[in-house]
């Protein structure tokens, strides 16, 4: 990325990407133009997806042993420091809404402010950080503001709806965008529900995984290994076929019915067994998106949940990123989570965008 700055100098984006997986917020920033030049993860097996698909360097470490020298080693002399990060959301996501901490002995709960302490080390000049909505009414989350003011940070936090920004699937997310060099502004929307005021329409479903060879449940498509969902009992095969897109469980024969649903407390997780709609966003993609039982993550027309490669284009990772070494076998649960778990890669793309605009408007003001 060059941007002029007053003396005439280019300047230049480096991030260090914490947290990293598999790569989605690395590709997404990469993409944009940013250099990223580490990512950090404590999880090896993120690692073959991550260096076959990105330019930076994979760290397998866990943050809390990360300093700010081994950070500052990342950052080539000269460039715009950016910290990005999307620490563990598993303690926040989903809180019962009696519950509003969550346990604090999750050790994954004190990730946020060891973002906040390498933040307080490094000062760089750009921060990212992306998390799911219920964080921000959680007392980690408001000390990890504070911080950030106390340090001379403006900064901009917003939850994203990821349609508004190309991404095909309602996923909503936290997005803090901070900045040392002045006022961020919010991100913009570059997608409508119909593609009014000069924005690009939503992509669907359709549009995503329409073209992907049709598979069976427990078949794995012979061109793309990981074009492969999981094996179905005789009874979900049943139950599926007697689902309508974007219907629930009252649509089958009420002797596929389980107990849980005949309940009143059943009423209220209809989505579940659900089939997507094809001219539609699809649901948001979690870790269990492979499994038809646990969303609403049949496929529109098909008899089988969504497929490994179809929860990474539904997440905007590219058709060819390559998350299997060719002689490995597909292990789904472990895919599942490293996909479920990423910032997609058009939100990544667009913050990426966000931050570089921010600093050309600083340099040329
Ligand atoms: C939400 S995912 C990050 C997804 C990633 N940003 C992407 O876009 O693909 C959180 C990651 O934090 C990692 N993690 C959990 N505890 C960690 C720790 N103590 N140190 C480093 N990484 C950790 C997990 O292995 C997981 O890959």
């Amino acid at each position: 990325m060059n941007a002029l700055s007053k003396d005439n100098k280019s300047v230049v984006i480096s991030a260090v990407d914490l947290f990293c997986g598999v790569g989605g917020l690395t590709y997404g920033l990469h993409k944009s133009g940013i250099n990223v030049a580490a990512g950090i993860d404590v999880d090896p097996t993120c690692r073959y997806a991550y260096n076959k698909n990105n330019e930076a360097e994979f760290i397998e470490q866990d943050i809390r042993e990360i300093t700010a020298d081994d950070l500052n080693d990342f950052y080539p002399e000269g460039h715009l420091k950016l910290l990005a990060g999307c620490a563990p959301c598993q303690p926040f996501s989903s809180l019962p809404k009696n519950r509003r901490q969550p346990a604090q002995n999750d050790e994954k709960w004190n990730l946020l402010s060891e973002f906040g302490r390498l933040v307080e080390e490094v000062v760089p000049e750009l921060i990212t950080f992306e998390n799911v909505p219920p964080i921000r009414h959680q007392n980690i989350y408001l000390e990890f503001l504070d911080k950030l003011k106390s340090l001379g940070y403006k900064f901009d936090s917003d939850i994203v709806y990821c349609p508004n920004y190309g991404v095909p699937q309602i996923r909503r997310r936290l997005v803090v965008i901070a900045s040392i060099l002045g006022k961020i502004d919010p991100l913009c929307e570059t997608h409508s529900p119909y593609g009014h005021n000069g924005l690009e329409p939503y992509s669907t479903v359709r549009d995503t995984i329409g073209n992907l060879p049709n598979i069976a449940a427990g078949e794995k498509c012979e061109t793309d290994k990981l074009h492969v969902s999981p094996r179905l009992l005789d009874k979900n095969i049943e139950r599926i076929k007697q689902s309508k897109q974007g219907g629930t469980w009252d649509d089958w024969h009420k002797d596929l019915l389980a107990p849980c649903h005949k309940k009143a407390s059943g009423q209220t997780y209809k989505s579940v067994y659900g089939r997507m709609k094809w001219d539609e966003p699809s649901p948001t993609i979690t870790t269990q998106f492979h499994n038809y039982g646990s969303g609403r993550f049949g496929h529109p027309e098909q008899n089988r949940a969504l497929s490994i490669r179809e929860g990474a284009l539904l997440q905007t990772f590219p058709k060819d990123y390559e998350f299997v070494d060719h002689d490995h076998p597909v292990q789904i649960l472990q895919l599942g989570k490293h996909i479920g778990n990423a910032v997609p890669v058009k939100l990544a793309t667009t913050i990426g965008y966000h931050i570089q605009d921010h600093v050309k408007d600083y340099y040329h003001d």
